[in-house]
């Protein structure tokens, strides 16, 4: 892992390969080895970039975040931390940029403000809009719930929604690996994040705006994101590709390693 000083914190990330930059991002609240596998399969013919996003794995939150249990990180501001990261390595071309989940939420933030650092999106696993009230409220009672009692539900109430059945009974390594991702998460970045993504844009509208080859990829039994809303996307980005992926969940780069890092693979060798 290295890390870079940006604004108010220092960033780690995973380094490997060389070619067209491909920057993995981590969904909620994970780290940057739920994209291991793909590091290793792509590094032989691209520069993959894998970040800790701030609060999580290595990448801690600001000094005053820290001291905050109240503190909230919007998507914006980690799409933010995406460009400084960027900027710290002095990549100026053009990038590839994948999100999963909540790295998708900070993907449609990265597009807006960031367009012209762009060159294709790969969204897996996401969402365009924002959370009913409902799910809103919800975000912060979990918020309030994890800073009581730590990470440990919160592993056990995701577990279930992450994974596909088939992943659950015949995986057991993927599911300890996601498991003690989650365990690991400290309760102030976790009820930080959750925050964040509660406060965060329907970004519906800016989907026709998004002229570039994007790649819409989706786990046939995503409980989150299902292939039907991740349909909904693709067809209303003006340049995207869909993906279904057999028999996994939302977790599908960790579920079905080899078939993702195909599909990004065959996506990212297009002509531009
Ligand atoms: C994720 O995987 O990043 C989460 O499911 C995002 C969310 O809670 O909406």
């Amino acid at each position: 892992m290295k890390t870079v000083s940006i604004s108010d914190i220092s960033i780690a990330y995973q380094e490997a390969g060389g070619g067209e930059v491909l920057l993995l991002v981590h969904g909620f609240p994970l780290d940057h080895t739920m994209w291991s596998e793909q590091v290793a399969a792509l590094s032989d013919e691209f520069r993959v970039i894998a970040p800790d996003l701030r609060g999580f794995g290595q990448t801690p939150l600001s000094a005053s975040d820290q001291q905050d249990p109240r503190s909230t990180v919007t998507m914006r501001q980690y799409a933010d931390d995406l460009a400084g990261l960027l900027d710290a390595l002095k990549i100026n071309e053009p990038i590839n940029f994948c999100g999963l989940s909540m790295g998708g939420y900070i993907g449609w933030q990265f597009a807006q403000v960031y367009r012209d650092r762009l060159k294709r999106l790969i969204l897996c696993d996401t969402k365009a809009a924002a959370d009913s009230a409902e799910a809103a409220d919800n975000r912060h009672k979990v918020a309030e719930k994890v800073l009581l009692h730590g990470s440990e539900f919160l592993a056990e109430a995701l577990m279930i929604k992450l994974i596909s059945d088939g992943t659950a009974t015949q995986f057991p390594e993927t599911v300890a690996r996601i498991r003690q991702m989650i365990l690991n998460a400290p309760p102030t970045s976790v009820a930080a994040a959750q925050r964040g993504m509660a406060a965060r844009p329907d970004m519906s509208d800016i989907l026709p705006q998004l002229d570039l080859p994007a790649l819409v990829l989706v786990g046939s039994d995503d409980a989150i994101s299902p292939p039907s809303e991740m349909r909904g996307i693709a067809d209303v980005l003006p340049q995207a590709e869909f993906i279904e992926i057999a028999g996994a969940g939302h977790m599908c780069p960790m579920e079905k390693p080899d078939e993702v890092s195909a599909a990004l693979r065959e996506f990212l060798r297009r002509p531009v």
